[in-house]
């Protein structure tokens, strides 16, 4: 659908001030909650484990100058939940720092026994965690990468955020989710009515160019569109295309290479827009 590819895109254009680098530059905390670990591998080198699918956080680059007994040596995000000291991971980017996702999330389903009060108890442990006054001190924004399953896992999650955007594909499927994703952030409200949970937008992602768009993505997008749907008010005003450009996540990487789609003059145009789309829901900012 492109959740990691939004999220690790959104931490490096606010990281470097947007694509023509002259914004604020927003000092970023990346946490991957997602088991299959995308935005974890493009910000770190993670650890294969030998006849696992799953990698392991790698050793901390300041094992050494830290001193702290409590501490391994290694931290995934799932680490926030347990009273176990977090230090994030530095990146080959100055302003972008990582939690890297454990995986497997077992750990967490064993923190209470009733799986019914498990995603509340995520949501209070991770609201505890970004209420600390260092990380605000640290950090201008963290960015979740979350997918929208209905886990305790993903749910607590989401009813700590503040604020979410919502990356889907011009087909049937995948549209679909959207309205059921909507509905439940209606409920998580709810049960927040002095801080709900902000939606930046809808983005459509992986939209074939106008020469190859079918009449059934035609419908699908403008099904999306309609302002009398479900969906119709929370869509961005612009969609990210399919590009060979943006195909980045099957090559983990851990350099500045990795976005050099960001600066490609055919995607210019559209990340400069989610630039915008972002820093003015978070900050207010009008470019
Ligand atoms: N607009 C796009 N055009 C082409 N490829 C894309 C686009 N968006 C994402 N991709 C690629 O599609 C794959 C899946 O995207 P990803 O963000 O990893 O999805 P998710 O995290 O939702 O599973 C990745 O290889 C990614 O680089
Ligand atoms: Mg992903």
């Amino acid at each position: 659908m492109g959740k990691t590819f939004l999220a690790s895109t959104i931490a490096y254009l606010l990281a470097t001030g947007g694509p023509d680098g002259k914004g604020v530059k927003r000092r970023v905390l990346v946490l991957d909650y997602d088991s299959q670990q995308d935005s974890s591998k493009a910000f770190l080198k993670m650890d294969a484990i030998p006849g696992d699918d799953e990698y392991a956080a790698p050793l901390h680059p300041e094992v050494d100058e830290i001193v702290d007994p409590e501490w391994s040596g290694r931290n995934t995000s799932t680490d926030i939940l347990f009273d176990s000291p977090v230090y994030e991971y530095p990146t080959a980017f100055e302003n972008i720092q990582v939690l890297p996702s454990e995986g497997n999330v077992d750990r967490v389903l064993s923190m209470t026994p009733q799986t019914a009060s498990l995603a509340p108890t995520i949501t209070t442990y991770m609201r505890t965690w970004f209420s600390d006054p260092e990380l605000a001190n640290d950090y201008d924004i963290v960015i979740v990468d979350n997918p929208p399953s209905k886990s305790p896992v993903s749910a607590g999650i989401l009813g700590a955020a503040t604020h979410v955007i919502i990356p889907t594909e011009p087909e049937y499927d995948s549209i679909d989710g959207v309205p059921m994703l909507l509905n439940r952030i209606a409920r998580i409200n709810e049960e927040r009515p002095d801080h709900p949970l902000e939606i930046v937008g809808v983005v459509p992602n992986k939209v074939p160019s106008k020469s190859r768009l079918t009449q059934k993505d035609e419908v699908a997008l403008a099904k999306l569109y309609d302002r009398n749907g479900p969906t119709g008010k929370y869509m961005s005003r612009f969609w990210l295309q399919q590009r060979n450009c943006y195909r980045v996540m099957e090559r983990p990487s851990v350099d500045e290479s990795h976005f050099n789609y960001v600066h490609n003059h055919h995607a210019l145009k559209e990340m400069q827009k989610l630039y915008e789309l972002v820093e003015s829901s978070l900050w207010g900012n009008e470019i």
